[in-house]
C-alpha cells in the first residue's frame, strides 16, 4: 500500500469529470447548442457514432453521483460548468435553470464534505460563438470573461477554487489544427490564434472571477508532456526541446510572464498569432495555482519529413506498458514534469488536475470490475507525486481522471477511464476495484 505520509494532511484527494462527457440533458432547461453537440452529431467525427446527448445522465443523477464520491471518500471534485447551459447564447442573459443546476451540485458536494473545484471551460463552447470565429475571435474572450464573472458571482460564496481553461493545447490544436475535436478545423495559424485567445481569455477571466468573488483561488489546467530525446544525438535533443516548446513552454512561458518562447516563434514563423498591445500582460495575471493534466510522456526523435507539427517522431518503448488508448504508462514522467515546472516557473501551488488511464474493463459474472492495471497505474503515479512533494514541490491536490466512465470525445464510449463502471444501457454505476482501493487508502489519510 502507498505510503500516504508523504502527503500533507489537508491534501485534496479527488477525481475529475467534465460537463459534456457526463451530463447529458443536451437540450434541456434552456441549454444552448455547444460546439460538441454540433460536432458529435456530424457524421464521421466520433468513432462509435455516439454523442453526449445522454452520456452518464449526470444532470439528473448528480445526487447519486455525489453519494458515490462520498462513499469513495473523496475530499475534492473537479467538474466543469457548461457555458451554453448558463449563457445559452454565449453572451447576454443568464439561464437561471442552468446556473441552478451547478448551484445544487455545489450544495450537494459541500453537504457531503467534498470541495468543489469547477473549471469554466472544458471544450463545450456555445456554437453561436463558434459561428463567429470561436476562439480565433477576441469577442469570444470577452464573452468568456463575462460568463465567468456571472458564474463566480453566483457560486463564489461556496466555491473557493476555480480553473479557467482545461487543456488550451487541445482546444487550439485538436480543435483548429488537427480537426479531431470541435470545431474540426485544420489550419495551423488559426490554431495558434486560438491558443493565444485561450490565454488572453484566461487572463480576462482571472480578473473577472476575482472581482466577482474576492479571495477566490484561480488557476488553469494545461496538459503537459515531459519530453525526452530518443538518443543523445544533438538532433534528437533538439526534437525533445521542440516538443517541450510545442506542448509545454508555449503555454507556461506566457502564463508565467516570460512571453512566447523565441525558439517556437522562430519555428512557427508566419503562422504566429497576432498579438494586440497588452495581451502578454493579460496572460500573465498572477495565478494562485497551476493545474497539471498528466497522462504520458513524449519520447521523440528528429524527423524533418514528418508532416505533423512539430516535425518530430514519437518513439515507442516495447518493454513498457501501454493503455487502451495506446498511451505509454510512464509514472516517472509525472515526477519529472512536476520538478521541471516547479524549477522553471515557481508557481505558488500545483495540483494534478487530471491523471488516469483507459483499460478494457469488463463487468464479470459476480458484478465486479477487476481493473488491477488501473489500480497499479494510479498507485504508481501517486508515489511519484509523493516523491515530488518530498523534493519540495508545493503540490496541494490530485484529481484522478475519471470518477466514472464517460464520453471520451472523438473515441465516444469505446474507452473507459472511470474508477466507477457505467452500464450505459441502464446507467447503473459499479465501483471498480480501483475505486475500492482508493476508498481504502482514503480511509487512512
Ligand atoms: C484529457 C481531457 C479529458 C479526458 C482525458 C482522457 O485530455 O481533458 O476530458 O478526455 O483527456
Amino acid at each position: 500500500m502507498l505510503d500516504t505520509k508523504m502527503f500533507p494532511k489537508d491534501f485534496q484527494w479527488g477525481s475529475a469529470t467534465s460537463s459534456y462527457q457526463i451530463e447529458g440533458a443536451a437540450a434541456e432547461d434552456g441549454k444552448g447548442e455547444s460546439t460538441w453537440d454540433r460536432f458529435a452529431h456530424t457524421p464521421g467525427k466520433v468513432r462509435d457514432k455516439s454523442t453526449g446527448d445522454v452520456a452518464c445522465d449526470h444532470y439528473h443523477r448528480y445526487k447519486d453521483d455525489v453519494a458515490l464520491m462520498k462513499n469513495i471518500g473523496l475530499k475534492a471534485y473537479r467538474f466543469s460548468v457548461a457555458w451554453p447551459r448558463v449563457v445559452p447564447k454565449g453572451t447576454g442573459a443568464v439561464n437561471q435553470a442552468g446556473i441552478d443546476f451547478y448551484s445544487r451540485l455545489v450544495d450537494e458536494l459541500l453537504k457531503a464534505g467534498i470541495q468543489p473545484f469547477p473549471t469554466l471551460y472544458h471544450w463545450d463552447l456555445p456554437q453561436i460563438l463558434e459561428d463567429k470565429g470561436g476562439w480565433t475571435n477576441r469577442d469570444t474572450s470577452k464573452a468568456f470573461a463575462d460568463y465567468s464573472f456571472e458564474v463566480a458571482k453566483r457560486l463564489g460564496d461556496r466555491v473557493g477554487h476555480w480553473m479557467t481553461h482545461n487543456e488550451p493545447w487541445c482546444t487550439a490544436f485538436l480543435g483548429y489544427h488537427m480537426g479531431q475535436h470541435a470545431p474540426g478545423i485544420k489550419d495551423l495559424s488559426m490554431a495558434l490564434q486560438a491558443a493565444h485567445e485561450c490565454l488572453v481569455s484566461h487572463g480576462l477571466a482571472v480578473k473577472a472571477i476575482r472581482s466577482a468573488s474576492p479571495g477566490a483561488q484561480v488557476g488553469i489546467a494545461p496538459n503537459l508532456y515531459p519530453s525526452y530525446p530518443a538518443t543523445d544525438s544533438p538532433a534528437d535533443k533538439k526534437a525533445a526541446q521542440k516538443l517541450d516548446g510545442y506542448y509545454n513552454r508555449w503555454f507556461l512561458d506566457p502564463l508565467a510572464g516570460k512571453g512566447y518562447p523565441q525558439d517556437m516563434l522562430d519555428y512557427y514563423g508566419k503562422a504566429c498569432p497576432k498579438v494586440a498591445p497588452g495581451d502578454m500582460e493579460l496572460m500573465a495575471q498572477p495565478i494562485d495555482f497551476l493545474g497539471i493534466n498528466y497522462y504520458s510522456r513524449g519520447l521523440v526523435a528528429d524527423d524533418p519529413a514528418s508532416t505533423w507539427v512539430p516535425n518530430v517522431k514519437f518513439i515507442e518503448t516495447p518493454s513498457h506498458e501501454y493503455t487502451a488508448f495506446h498511451w505509454e504508462v510512464f509514472p516517472v514522467g509525472l515526477y519529472d514534469i512536476l520538478m521541471q515546472v516547479h524549477k522553471n516557473y515557481g508557481f505558488k501551488a500545483l495540483y494534478i488536475t487530471e491523471n488516469g488511464a483507459a483499460f478494457e474493463d469488463k463487468l464479470d459474472e459476480k458484478g465486479q470490475v477487476n481493473d488491477d492495471r488501473r489500480q497499479a497505474f494510479i498507485e504508481a503515479h501517486f508515489e511519484q507525486a509523493g516523491r515530488a512533494i518530498r523534493d519540495g514541490v508545493p503540490l496541494k491536490g490530485y484529481f484522478v481522471w475519471s470518477l466514472m466512465d464517460n464520453f471520451e470525445w472523438s473515441m465516444g464510449y469505446t474507452l473507459r477511464f472511470g474508477m466507477v463502471y457505467v452500464d450505459y444501457a441502464t446507467q447503473k454505476r459499479t465501483l471498480k476495484k480501483s475505486a475500492l482501493w482508493y476508498r481504502e487508502m482514503l480511509s487512512k489519510v
